[in-house]
Parts: C-alpha cells; structure tokens; sequence
C-alpha cells in the first residue's frame, strides 16, 4: 500500500528522521514504536509532505507519489489523526468532523457525515456540543472519525492512546481493530506497547531518527536489543 524509502528530514541542523525506510501493507496495521523525540511523528508529517524532506521516496497505491502535495496525499487516500487529536475545542464535533471531508462536495459531506453517525451512534447524539466538552477517549474518537471522513486507504495514527486512561486506551483499541477489519490499512504511531502487540502485523523502532528494528511484533518484542535499547523502560 505504502512504502517509503530513504526518508530523511531535518529542522536546519537538526536532522530529525534519517534514512527511514518503511511499508504499510494493505489490510494491515504496521506500528511505529519509539521513544519521546525519536522521530515518530516527523516521519509522519514527512510522508504527508507537512514537513520538507530533504531526500525520500513514496509509493502509495502503486503509484509514485514523491512529488505529490499534502492534499493531492489526502485525495490519493491517505488521512492523518494528528498528535494530541487537535480538535477545536469551541468548535462542534459535526464542524470538526467536517473538516475531515474538506474540499469536498455538499452531497458527499452529508453522506459521509450520516455514514460516521451509522457507525459513532454516541456521536450523533452530541453532534452539536462543542468538541472540547467530551472526555479525552471520546475526543480521541472523533479525531479518528475526522480522519475516515476523508475516505481513506491508510490512515496515519500518532499516539492515538496518549494520555488516555486504560478503559479508554482499550476502547480506541477495540475501534481500531474494527477499523483495520474492514481492510483500512493504518500506520500506528504509538508509546503503548500492549496496544501495538494486540493491533500490528509489523512494527518498526525508532531511535534517534533511524529504524533501529523492525519485524513482525511477535519476533520483534523477542529481541533483547529492542527489549533494552526501548521496550525495558516501557513495560
Ligand atoms: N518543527 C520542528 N522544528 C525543530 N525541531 C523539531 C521540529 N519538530 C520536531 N523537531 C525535533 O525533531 C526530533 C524528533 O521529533 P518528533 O518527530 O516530534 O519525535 P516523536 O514524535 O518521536 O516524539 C526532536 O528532536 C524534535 O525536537
Ligand atoms: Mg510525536
């Protein structure tokens, strides 16, 4: 579905993600593990062209999408729920889920809007209340929903369990699980090991920028350099 190679971004001197190399496969969920400033989330923004890559390449759908922009990405099929959600808070949820369909029609905004409703019934209910009023597990629901409400083949997930109490935590585990049984393939970016163990196939570390490992999880939480270089301190 998504394979990216010799990614590499840097803030002037700082080079943030280099080298990275990674595949999303269809019908998956492959994780992204690492510690705090390690690159995850700037390898995100640099697969969606948020951020400039000093060197990369893409291939999305069979098709190479290098020079594609961030929105011709979006339209291609690929979403993003951002880090820390990054709903507005004063804003309703239906007008934050709307932003998820932005540039597109009347027509195929109700559709997809009626669509999450059939799916988040307890989003329908309190459509009208501004985001910032729900808890954060809920919140973090609609910033998923927000992502599907672009239609997308792979959607990008930064930490989606941050700061999540553990019902929480494994509430938008059971989503995503039902999310990725219906053949969306999903890129998670995640600190919580036991949720990237239950969701991925595959999982790639990140390290200062680099992949250091990467593997199928059940392999991969096998391996002592992993265990000590990220998963020891975690656990
Ligand atoms: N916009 C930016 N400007 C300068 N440095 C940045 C910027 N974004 C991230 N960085 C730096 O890049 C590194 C990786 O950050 P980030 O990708 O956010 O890590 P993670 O998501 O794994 O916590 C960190 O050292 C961070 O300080
Ligand atoms: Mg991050």
């Amino acid at each position: 579905m998504l394979t990216v190679t010799d990614l590499t971004v840097a803030f002037g001197n700082t080079v943030a993600v280099r080298d990275v190399a990674l595949t999303a496969a269809s019908g998956t969920v492959t994780g992204i593990l690492g510690a705090n400033g390690a690159g995850k989330t700037t390898t995100l923004l640099g697969i969606l062209g948020r951020v400039p890559r000093r060197s990369g390449t893409l291939t999305f759908d069979g098709r190479d999408v290098t020079g594609d922009d961030t929105g011709a990405l979006v339209r291609a099929g690929i979403a993003l729920c951002p880090e820390n959600r990054r709903l507005f808070p004063n804003m309703s949820i239906e007008d934050n889920l709307l932003l998820g369909a932005y540039g597109h029609g009347r027509k195929v905004r109700r559709e997809r809007l009626e669509r999450t409703y059939a799916r988040f019934g307890w989003i329908r209910d309190r459509a009208a209340e501004p985001a910032g009023r729900l808890s954060g597990g809920q919140q973090q629901g609609v910033a998923i929903a927000r992502a599907l409400m672009s239609d997308p083949k792979l959607v990008l997930l930064d930490e989606p369990s941050s700061g999540l109490s553990p019902v929480a935590v494994d509430e938008i585990g059971e989503l995503l699980a039902g999310i990725a049984a219906e053949g969306t393939a999903m890129l998670l970016v995640e600190q919580n090991v036991r949720l990237v163990r239950k969701l991925c196939s595959t999982a790639y570390v990140l390290a200062h920028g680099r992949v250091t490992a990467s593997g199928p999880v059940d392999e991969l939480f096998d391996d002592d350099s992993v265990s000590d270089a990220y998963l020891g301190k975690v656990v």
